[in-house]
């Protein structure tokens, strides 16, 4: 029977981005310079501490999403999006982060915003920090290692909740906040000191920001009681590269690297094995009376995540907390995208059923993608059936994942129009339904043009799911 085929009623289809990628308009209407800001070659790469006149910072323009998000909602309304992920660049509403009162014209922005999704039925999904903390609380506070850090958020946290209460019902507080291995300076604005033990102030920091997002799941519950408030992890998946058991213990160690921020947020207490990784790693987490407490009495709602990739692990590779794709061997089994990343579709099902089995709550698949180098035809034409492939291939694990009896609330892909890369801080590294003319030097037109991708899409999505 071909209702078999459908998503359940109500299904989130949309897509995803993050202020910082897209908007550009780095310095306007009040808004002070976010960690992004000073970045030119990705996250992944080191920052500049300051701007540097004549540089070019692939983040102040971005795509220009900022000046012309109404034609972009217009589009994404065309292809039937119910919902949108963005997020709140926190340096439009409070500067420089410890400011005492919020900027104006930056609440403004997002109330217009978010008034133009729903005027296509979109419900919004914010996530309200996503590797743009304000550069103010990274110099002179050094970011989240700071517990100062907890009082500006939640002032953040309690200024945008009350704003937007009619208009927004799915939060999300800290982006990939398990990235706090790989990539601390995105993830926790964590600026280190020389020859530390990295893992202390890393650890620090994840402590302050799980207690910073228990009181933002207090906050949002009481002034949006109808809101649901998630985590968000990267969670691509992790295997071992043989059924060798020290591979697979490994693998299972390496993976609870990520799902230990998970554990936390969701369940609300510090999970056993974590003491001995702090005991031989000389890590010592300062808790304050009553961290814990907090900690316990506001878990996450949902169980936010993004999927891109499987890893394979090996005894012996260093398990810090990848999050899937960094330290891997190759998979022979698997192809690979043009930046290495390694399409496994069923992977997403493996996942899904594992996270629903350790937490028994709501999942949102809020970032799955395909970067790739699209083609501009002749004709002015892009056959991205690649990424069409990618789509439907993950969406169909999606279905089985429900089938199997996952709760899941939505599918946000990543990067519905093209933006600059987290990672390599790339135009080329392309996601999109919608092509944008820019390359990565910032040259070209930001014109708007729809990939085959986009028609697809909107033929998922009005059948919800059906054609899949
Ligand atoms: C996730 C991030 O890590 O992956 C996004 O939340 C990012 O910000 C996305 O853009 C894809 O990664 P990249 O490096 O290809 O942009």
């Amino acid at each position: 029977n071909s209702n078999d085929k459908r998503f359940p009623e109500g299904f989130l289809w949309g897509g995803a981005i993050a202020a910082n990628q897209a908007e550009g308009a780095w310095n306007e209407d009040g808004k002070g310079p976010d960690i992004s800001n000073v970045v030119t070659h990705g996250f992944t790469k080191p920052a500049d501490e300051d701007i540097i006149e004549g540089k070019y910072y692939p983040s102040h323009e971005a795509i220009d999403f900022y000046h012309r998000y109404k034609e972009d909602i217009a589009l994404f309304g065309e292809m039937g999006f119910n919902c949108f992920r963005t997020s709140i660049a926190w340096s439009r509403i409070f500067p420089n982060g410890d400011d005492a009162e919020p900027n104006e014209k930056g609440l403004q922005f997002y109330d217009d915003l978010f008034d133009e999704m729903l005027k296509y039925g979109m419900k919004p999904v914010v996530t309200i920090s996503h590797y743009e903390t304000p550069l103010h609380l990274f110099k002179k506070y050094g970011g989240w290692r700071n517990r100062k850090l907890i009082e500006f958020f939640t002032r953040y946290c309690e200024t945008i909740f009350k704003r937007y209460k009619d208009k927004v019902k799915y939060w999300m507080t800290f982006n990939e906040i398990n990235n706090m291995h790989t990539i601390p300076y995105a993830a926790g604005a964590i600026k280190f000191e020389e020859g530390e033990n990295i893992l202390q102030p890393i650890y620090q920091a994840s402590h302050h920001m799980f207690v910073a997002s228990s009181l933002a799941v207090k906050l949002c519950h009481q002034i949006i009681p109808d809101a649901k408030i998630g985590c968000m992890l990267s969670l691509s998946a992790v295997y071992p590269n043989t059924c060798h058991p020290d591979d697979v213990f490994g693998a299972y160690e390496l993976r609870r690297r990520s799902l230990f921020y998970s554990d936390v947020h969701l369940r609300g207490y510090y999970p056993s094995y974590i003491k001995r990784i702090w005991e031989e790693r000389d890590v010592h987490v300062h808790m304050e009376q009553g961290d814990e407490e907090i900690i316990r009495l506001y878990p996450a709602d949902y169980l936010g995540f993004s999927y891109y990739r499987s890893t394979t692990y090996k005894a012996g590779m260093p398990i810090l907390g990848h999050t899937g794709g960094i330290v891997g061997l190759e998979n022979p089994y698997l192809k690979s995208t043009a930046w290495g990343w390694q399409i496994d579709p069923k992977g997403l099902r493996y996942v899904c059923n594992e996270l629903y089995d350790r937490y028994q709550k709501p999942l949102f698949i809020v970032e799955n993608g395909l970067g790739a180098d699209d083609k501009v035809e002749e004709d002015g034409s892009i056959i991205d059936d690649y990424r069409i492939d990618y789509l439907n291939s993950h969406l169909r694990e999606v279905r089985e994942a429900i089938k199997d009896g996952v709760d899941i609330i939505g599918y946000t892909w990543w990067g519905p129009i093209d933006i600059v890369s987290a990672g390599t801080a790339e135009m080329k590294k392309r996601y999109g339904f919608i092509y944008v003319d820019k390359d990565n030097e910032g040259n070209g037109t930001l014109k708007r043009a729809k990939k085959k991708s986009f028609y697809w899409y909107k033929k998922i999505i009005e059948t919800n799911g059906e054609i899949l």
